[in-house]
């Protein structure tokens, strides 16, 4: 196992009807924030509940918070957090609005002039040391934004990582029923987000990490259990409260402590999302099965591990194995009607140069478990992917 340092301060408040643990959670005088997004918390109550929830407190709103949070939107809410002297900020969506709040907080604390400075760190930690307490009512899960100190900012053509401790919220809220209303297309969306985000935590190399292999491997399976089935029947309690716990841990460091990490397909993935606008889970389902295709030598041991432990594949040579792992691992995404393809959103071999260009552009040019994937890999990934 590698060394590691796990931080995380986030307490989460799950079951129905936890909103009205605000008025537990949120200090009486607070002057608070509520940011969401296009409007489906109003439309659906989740607002007035909130509401209800903070009375007696100074409220106020920012909205419009868009999917993919662009730089732009959010620093018109730094200015509301500074005219109004908010001191408390509260998330309440998915994981746009989440990471806008996070970011929202950061920039309204940063000395420089320049806010755009913060997106140029990535996975470092951005140089802010002080910032306002944040929480979060979640009613998308996908992200795991809730209870990590992540966030991806979009500027200029790009998606930026902005990484802070600050970011961590103080509390999340994870009531499944919230999520009830959410579209067909957005459960799918969360279900393989959070499959791949627990795979590349885990199909990089073995370093004899047992609990995070086999706690990775508990969470694949569970959503392979109740992927279709919480898309199928939206207001299963259960079903849905699963996919919501394994969307937090998925991507809460838990998993990710002691072992090599790869987010080659997040990455070419938020280029895909940048220029054409395809959702972010989206692009992972075509990328993750080419990367594989691709770089089955460098991840075999783990991808026969996979295959072996989440499809139960015994028989066969560890070549056989992992076609199989990586044939089942597309059925799965597409039996959630998630297309593997990119020509499925109108790619084609014309589009290759400019994903590639922009990857370079972002200085994307050594990804991998082991920093040695550079644009030529990339390249024949997205060629794959097509
Ligand atoms: O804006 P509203 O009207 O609320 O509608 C939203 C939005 O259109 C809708 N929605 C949310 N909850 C709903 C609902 N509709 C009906 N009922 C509900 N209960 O869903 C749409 C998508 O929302 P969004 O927040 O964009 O989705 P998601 O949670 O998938 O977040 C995606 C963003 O998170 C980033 C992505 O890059 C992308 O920008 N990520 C953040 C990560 C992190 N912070 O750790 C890691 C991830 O890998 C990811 O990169
Ligand atoms: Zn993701």
């Amino acid at each position: 196992m590698l060394d590691f340092e796990f931080y995380n301060p986030t307490k989460i408040v799950f079951g129905k009807d936890k909103i009205e643990k605000l008025n537990d959670l949120v200090d009486k005088d607070a002057r608070v924030l509520i940011l969401y997004g296009g409007g489906s918390i109003k439309k659906f109550g989740t607002l007035d509940k909130v509401k209800e929830a903070l009375k007696g407190r100074e409220i106020f709103e920012f909205s419009g918070i868009e999917p993919n949070p662009k730089y732009e939107t959010l620093m018109k809410a730094v200015e509301v957090v500074k005219k109004e002297n908010i001191n408390f900020l509260l998330a309440v969506g998915g994981g746009s609005v989440m990471d806008g709040t996070k970011f929202v907080n950061l920039a309204a604390n940063y000395d420089g002039e320049d806010k755009t400075d913060l997106l140029k760190y990535g996975f470092t930690p951005v140089p802010v040391s002080k910032g306002l307490p944040i929480g979060t009512v979640v009613t998308l899960p996908a992200t795991g934004s809730e209870m990590n100190g992540g966030a991806v900012i979009s500027y200029d053509g790009g998606k930026f990582s902005v990484r802070s401790p600050l970011s961590f919220p103080k509390f999340s809220i994870l009531d499944p029923t919230l999520t009830y209303t959410l579209p067909k297309t957005q459960v799918a969306n969360g279900v393989v987000d959070t499959f791949i985000h627990v795979l590349e935590q885990y199909a990089t190399y073995p370093v004899d990490a047992r609990f995070q292999d086999r706690t990775a491997e508990g969470i694949l399976k569970t959503l392979i259990e109740i992927g279709r089935k919480t898309i199928d029947n939206p207001t299963d309690y259960d079903a849905r409260a699963n996919l919501v716990w394994c969307a937090t841990m998925g991507l809460n460091g838990l998993i990710a402590a002691g072992v090599p990490q790869d987010w080659t397909t997040h990455k070419i993935g938020h280029e895909l999302t940048a220029i054409y606008g395809i959702d972010h889970a989206k692009t992972l389902a075509t990328i993750l099965p080419a990367l594989w295709e691709v770089r089955r030598k460098e991840k075999g041991a783990k991808i026969v591990q996979y295959a072996e432990r989440v499809w139960d594949i015994k028989e066969g040579s560890d070549d056989e194995k992992i076609d199989l792992a990586i044939s089942k691992t597309r059925e799965f995404f597409e039996s959630l009607d998630m297309p593997t393809h990119l020509s499925k959103y109108g790619l084609t071999k014309d589009d290759v140069d400019t994903v590639v260009d922009s990857l370079n552009r972002h200085g994307m040019t050594n990804l991998s478990e082991t920093g040695d994937l550079g644009l030529d890999i990339s390249r024949k990934v997205i060629e794959k992917a097509l």
